[in-house]
């Protein structure tokens, strides 16, 4: 028999109610934006795996290599039988380039497309059968608690993957304060932040030439209209990714390659021609930026992990008493 996963529903159907709102409040704003979160319906997560292949997209790729040559080191600050727990664990992956130095006493994953959360942890499960393995179906974003029943003393949240730069710096100490409040003193933070650079790199990775970030934004209109009863024709929009230098983050929109309305859950939405909808930040930080910004949470810098072409940061902090 498989190893079976122990899975907390935090995401109830009524929680589909809110996000109903948020996408028609973002929708009626001025400019028009959505929350990143509604890219991963199971399509959006797999084209999300799929942009992790691209030989522009360098996050992945950089941030597993710096997990997978300092994964000794990244133990020793670490410790054993910490409560390892995942912000939008997705596939899974990177977290098992860890677990074998790490050798947590549990693993939860967290994360907010639910098939995709059981398929992902299952195969964690069935793969490190010495690891007690939870999943919990939520939205990070929002208030929350660890679930019961988590084996081990010591909790360290693995955030990988630079989603932190999805929101704006703000709403990340907002988010990081939250989270020193679920951790007790000396409990940890492992997160990977994408670094600052040159922006020839950074356009290029958000606009591949296979066109996957391309189909990985326009997919957000494909979901509207399944998910939202939305009446859109996504190939009236067209995908836009550019660094903004001044605010250090890339920017992600949908531009309305006409004048058009589009009805969302029953709200007519007016476009006019080139007007975008503004689908994504990715905001980028240097070493001592991110460090400033976590201090003002509340947490303190031990360690951090660079690639040698400075792309990619991994920072290991924790919660001061
Ligand atoms: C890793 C989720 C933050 O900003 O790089 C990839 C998502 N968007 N290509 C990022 C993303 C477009 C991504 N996050």
């Amino acid at each position: 028999m498989n190893p079976l996963i122990r899975f907390h529903d935090q995401y109830p159907p009524e929680a589909v109610g809110s996000l109903r709102e948020e996408l028609l409040a973002g929708l009626a704003a001025t400019p028009k934006h959505t929350p990143p979160k509604f890219f991963y319906d199971r399509r959006g997560s797999e084209l999300f795996d799929a942009i992790c292949e691209q030989p522009e997209y360098y996050p992945t790729r950089t941030e597993e290599a710096i997990l997978c040559s300092a994964a000794a080191e990244i133990a020793e600050v670490v410790g054993r039988d910490a409560t390892l727990i995942e912000l939008g664990s997705g596939a899974s992956r990177k977290v098992r380039l860890l677990l074998e130095a790490l050798h947590p006493a549990c693993y939860l994953g967290v994360d907010i497309s639910r098939d995709f959360l059981l398929a992902s942890t299952r195969r964690l499960a069935e793969d490190y059968p010495w690891l007690e393995v939870h999943a919990a179906c939520a939205d990070f974003t929002r208030p929350m608690a660890w679930p019961e029943g988590l084996a081990g003393e010591r909790p360290v949240a693995f955030f990988p993957g630079s989603s932190i730069g999805n929101f704006t710096p703000e709403e990340a100490e907002g988010f990081l304060e939250g989270l020193a409040t679920l951790l007790p003193a000396g409990g940890g933070l492992l997160i990977g932040v994408d670094l600052i650079k040159d922006r020839a790199i950074l356009d290029a990775a958000y606009n591949d030439a296979a066109g996957i970030t391309a189909a990985f934004n326009l997919n957000l209109l494909e979901r509207l209209r399944y998910e939202f009863e939305a009446q859109v024709e996504p190939q009236a929009f067209r995908h836009s990714a550019f660094y903004n230098e001044a605010d250090s983050r890339i920017e992600m929109h949908l531009v309305s390659s006409r004048n058009q309305a589009i009805r969302v859950a029953g709200e007519r939405i007016d476009f006019d021609e080139g007007e975008s909808l503004h689908t994504e930040n990715s905001y980028k930080y240097s070493v001592a930026g991110f460090r400033e910004l976590a201090g003002r949470a509340g947490f303190e810098p031990r360690a951090h992990w660079i690639d040698r072409d400075s792309l990619f940061c991994i920072h290991y902090l924790e919660c001061a008493a």
